[in-house]
């Protein structure tokens, strides 16, 4: 961090303090408040972090009023059209993008890391059928700590590289072992000669009755998901991941937390409850109904996909998300999807009603990769594994990035205690 030149001034009962201002790449001016407690004994105050930054980061930035979204400094619309998942996946890690050379070696680190250890099959086995790919995968990837001894020592290098690349190339074979589990079908072994995308397709949707050949096209969309939902900065997941890390937890259990976390409606978990709400939505006529639903403030029921904590004019991604999600249905004769004309028909409307435009409430990345993904054969509760495929990358590059930044210190928040205060003990018969 570069040495501050301005201050700011806060005065608390007639004394000031000076607290120094950071000026970064890009985006707003940062208030470094950390001797903030020990000078003035005070502490802000900031549920859901809106206002505070709690690291330094050269990964990812997004200007959520410009509706702009960089990796290492390159758009994502460029990326997203010109690069494909693994290449991002190395940019994330390693901050460049690679030579020809440099990518074929890690392209072939990742093919070679794709299997799991055979014990861990009895993992899935000991999940109920109907349980959540979710859910089994929180518990298989904490349990990789059991099995990856190798790969756990934090202070290690070498390790912490041989975990980042177990991780990014295990998730598709985990998320697909738990998809299998769940219909009862068996486990389809990952095959070397496939792409990343092209073996998650063919590992989710093979039997080995018959042989399964991907189509490029939906290669091509499923590479684009994953590249869409790469990373996203200081997000709740990436948040909970290094928050986990500060501790010193192995890098399994930090991500197992980070898919725990990433399970919610109001994160990862809206591209299912979107798609749910279309369903339930069911027809055209009804979309007032939904939206009036939306606007009242006794009514908790929000509109799935849309809004946003940082993207305040509209989500770069859902604009490349929605142009793949008319070539998928296209190419797949479902371009009169009666789940995607409601949702056309929805975002027109929500766009153009006051409230959505003066909270400003556009359709996120969410909005259209659940109809995708649904076009593709997947069944709803499989798309938060999806995004927690493509997030593994982030959550291990921003994982990375804190263990190496020297002032990494363990997360400890503090609160505004409104709770009572000193009382004695009342003996249970005199309660
Ligand atoms: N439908 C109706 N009203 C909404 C919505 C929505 N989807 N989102 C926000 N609002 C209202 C909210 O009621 C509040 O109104 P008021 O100021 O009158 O109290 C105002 O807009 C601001 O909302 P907020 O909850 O303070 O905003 P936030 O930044 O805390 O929440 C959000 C962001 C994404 C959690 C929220 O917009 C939401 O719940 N959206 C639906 C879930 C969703 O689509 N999530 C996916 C996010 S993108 C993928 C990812 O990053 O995981």
């Amino acid at each position: 961090m570069a040495h501050p030149t301005r201050t700011a001034s806060l005065t608390i009962d007639g004394k000031t303090y000076e607290l120094p201002i950071h000026s970064p790449t890009a985006g707003p001016d940062v208030i470094d408040i950390t001797k903030l407690y020990a000078q003035a004994g005070v502490f802000t105050h900031d549920p859901g972090f809106t206002s505070t930054s709690a690291c330094d980061s050269a990964i990812t930035f997004i200007d959520g009023d410009k509706g702009e979204l960089m990796h290492r400094g390159y758009p994502i619309d460029q990326l997203a059209e010109k690069s494909h998942y693994l290449e991002v996946c190395y940019l994330l890690l390693y901050g460049e993008l690679p030579s020809a050379a440099e990518l074929e070696k890690f392209e072939t680190t990742i093919t070679r890391h794709t299997m799991i250890h055979e014990q861990m099959h009895n993992f899935f086995r000991g999940f109920r059928r109907d349980a959540h790919p979710m859910a089994t995968m929180v518990g298989v990837v904490g349990a990789m700590s059991a099995f990856y001894h190798d790969s756990t020592d934090i202070n290690d290098a070498h390790q912490r590289e041989i975990a980042s690349h177990r991780l990014i190339a295990k998730m598709p074979t985990i998320a697909a072992m738990a998809y299998k589990y769940s219909i009862g079908q068996p486990f389809v072994y990952p095959r070397n000669d496939l792409d990343y995308a092209s073996n998650f397709l063919r590992m989710c949707f093979a039997v080995p009755a018959e042989d399964y050949v991907v189509d490029p096209v939906l290669a091509r969309a499923m590479d684009r998901i994953f590249t869409l939902h790469a990373d996203h900065e200081q997000n709740a997941s990436t948040s909970t991941v290094r928050l986990a890390s500060s501790s010193g937890a192995n890098p399994f259990a930090c991500i197992a937390a980070g898919i725990a976390c990433l399970w919610g409606p109001a994160h990862g978990g809206a591209n299912q409850a979107c798609l749910e709400m279309l369903k339930e939505i069911g027809h055209p006529a009804r979309i007032p109904e939904f939206i009036a639903r939306a606007k009242d403030k006794n009514d908790p029921f929000r509109l799935m996909g849309f809004g946003h904590r940082v993207y305040k004019n509209f989500d770069p991604r859902a604009t490349v998300m929605k142009k793949s999600a008319d070539e998928v249905l296209d190419l797949l004769g479902v371009e009169n999807n009666p789940l995607l004309q409601i949702a056309k028909e929805l975002e027109r409307i929500a766009v153009q009603d006051e409230y959505f435009i003066e909270k400003k409430l556009f359709p996120n990345v969410d909005f259209y990769s659940g109809i995708i993904l649904e076009a593709m054969g997947f069944p709803t509760a499989m798309f938060t594994p999806i995004f927690a495929v493509s997030r593994t990358v982030g959550w291990i590059s921003q994982w990375k990035e804190q263990l190496a930044d020297p002032a990494m210190k363990i997360g400890r928040p503090r609160q505004l205690y409104m709770g009572e205060t000193l009382r004695d003990y009342v003996e249970i018969e005199n309660r």
